[in-house]
This record gives structure tokens, C-alpha cells and sequence, in this order.
């Protein structure tokens, strides 16, 4: 990809976010306790969660550094970073969850490019990246700069979406992904995201599973799905349940019933690479 590429396709992502801001719900409560699990934040210790969005792992990390700790949270959508100062368990948000008013020591939100981090080298005990890498113009820039931030032996923790590694299955993983108006670059395999960090200075030591119960109908009754995508996805989640789902499968997903609806099983995968050097 170009930088010309690179400033389009981020501008897309940034619009998509940027509308869909105060109804975004985030990633699942599965994935961010597999995170937990696999950073270990400790009190005292400085966390840094990249495309941090509103904020839902940032929070996380913040209440298991603690006060004499520093959790950092950067995202380049505005509207998804003040979402995440106004939600409740936001540092000085007045929920129930937060701190109350005022900003709560040792917790912060920059808006930042993932490739640019505004950070020295090695400033980080962990770093962490929920369901982002698959949207960067440049991945490999986006890692790299995480692993820059981190401290030799510091924690790298990245959750995301996978795809089949047969091509044709994630040919159709990518079909109804994009049908149920899903905006993103790149999903990839379990072994290519190995490779990348692997690549950028962080062989992976641990991998999660972590699995996500979704309702194909919510898809169908979606704002965000066209009339014309809507017949599209329901012949092909038809596909991929008939028979029993066998045809899931090739979607890289799994068919469960319960109370007689359907519901697709997607498991992401949570990876935790630890620094060289
Ligand atoms: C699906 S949301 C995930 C938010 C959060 N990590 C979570 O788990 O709830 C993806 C976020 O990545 C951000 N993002 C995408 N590309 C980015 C980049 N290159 N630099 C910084 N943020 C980026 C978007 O603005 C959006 O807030």
C-alpha cells in the first residue's frame, strides 16, 4: 500500500468509527478476561492500550495497575476517545463504575496515530490491542511501534479476529464479514499474526482461544446492512446452517441452536508476545 493508500483507507476507518462511536458496545467480556489472564498487569506497572477505542480494555488495566501505575489509552478517532471519557467507568467518568468527578490519577487518552506513538522507547510494562490490527493501513508499522514502546521482557497482548487458513474458507469469511457491514483492511490467520510479531520483535509465547456467540438475525436487522446485502447474507447464513451447519465450517465458524435459534460461534484468538532483548 501507498501513503496515499495508507491516508485513505485510515480515513475510512476513522469515518466508520467515528459514526458508530456512541453505540459501540466493544469486544466481548471473553477476550478481555483472556487479555487479563496474559498481560498480568501488576499494581505499579505502566500499561499502554493501543486503538484503545472508548476505552473498555484501557479501564481494565487501570484498575489492575492501580494508582501508583500509569494506563495510557490511544485511539485516532476523536469521537471514540471522547466517548470513552464520558462512559461511567471512564477515569473522573460519573457512573457508578468510575471515579467520580475529577480525572483519576495515573490514567489518561491521547489521540494518536498507531504508528506514531507519542511514547520513548521502552516506556511500557505492557502493551495492549484489542480487535484493531485488522483495521491498520500498515500492521506491520502498528506492531512495530508497540513493541517499540515496550520495555525489554514487557508483555504484548493482541486480540483480534482470525481467518481459516484454507483460502477459499476465508474467501467467505470475508464475504459475509463484509456483508453484515463489517469495515476492516485485512483478517488474518493465527500463524500470520505469529509471524508478525515474531517479526517485530516479540516471538508469541501463549495463544488463547477466546469464542463470541453472535445472532445472525441482529445481522439481518441491521441499520447498517443495504436491502441488497440483507438478501445476500440471509442466502448465505442459510448455507452456512443448513445440514445441520456442516457448511459453518467453511466460514470458519461454528453453528450452535439455543431455544431453537441459531446462533455462530467465532473464535478470535488472543496472542501474547514477550519482548526480546
Ligand atoms: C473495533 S474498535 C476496538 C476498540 C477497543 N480496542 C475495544 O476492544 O473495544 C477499533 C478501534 O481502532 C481504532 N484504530 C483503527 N486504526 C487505528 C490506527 N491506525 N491508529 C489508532 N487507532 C486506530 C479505531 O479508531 C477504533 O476505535
Amino acid at each position: 500500500m501507498t501513503g496515499g493508500q495508507h491516508a485513505g483507507t485510515d480515513a475510512a476507518t476513522r469515518a466508520h468509527f467515528t459514526a458508530r462511536a456512541t453505540q459501540y458496545s466493544g469486544g466481548s467480556e471473553a477476550s478481555l478476561q483472556a487479555m487479563l489472564e496474559l498481560a498480568s498487569p501488576r499494581p505499579g506497572e505502566r500499561a499502554l492500550d493501543v486503538a484503545t477505542g472508548t476505552g473498555l480494555v484501557l479501564f481494565a488495566l487501570a484498575g489492575r495497575v492501580g494508582p501508583g501505575g500509569l494506563a495510557v489509552g490511544v485511539d485516532f478517532t476523536p469521537a471514540m476517545l471522547a466517548e470513552a471519557a464520558r462512559r461511567p467507568s471512564a477515569p473522573g467518568g460519573a457512573g457508578p463504575g468510575g471515579a467520580g468527578p475529577g480525572p483519576q490519577p495515573g490514567a489518561a487518552l491521547i489521540a494518536a496515530h498507531a504508528t506514531q506513538l507519542p511514547f520513548r522507547p521502552g516506556s511500557f510494562d505492557v502493551v495492549t490491542c484489542r480487535f484493531a490490527v485488522h483495521h491498520f493501513s500498515d500492521p506491520g508499522a502498528g506492531l512495530g511501534a508497540m513493541v517499540e514502546a515496550l520495555r525489554p521482557g514487557g508483555r504484548l497482548v493482541i486480540a483480534d479476529f482470525i481467518c481459516p487458513e484454507d483460502p477459499a474458507a476465508a474467501e467467505l469469511q470475508d464475504r459475509l464479514e463484509r456483508l453484515r457491514g463489517h469495515v476492516y483492511v485485512q483478517i488474518f490467520t493465527q500463524s500470520r499474526l505469529q509471524e508478525m510479531l515474531a517479526a517485530a520483535g516479540c516471538p508469541v509465547r501463549a495463544v488463547r482461544p477466546s469464542a463470541r456467540e453472535m445472532r445472525p438475525q441482529e445481522w439481518l436487522a441491521s441499520p447498517n446492512v443495504s436491502p441488497e446485502s440483507r438478501v445476500a447474507l440471509a442466502e448465505l447464513i442459510n448455507g452456512l446452517t443448513e445440514h445441520g451447519g456442516t457448511g459453518s465450517r467453511q466460514a470458519g465458524l461454528e453453528v450452535r441452536r439455543v431455544d431453537g435459534e441459531v446462533r455462530l460461534v467465532r473464535t478470535d484468538a488472543v496472542l501474547l508476545g514477550i519482548k526480546s532483548g
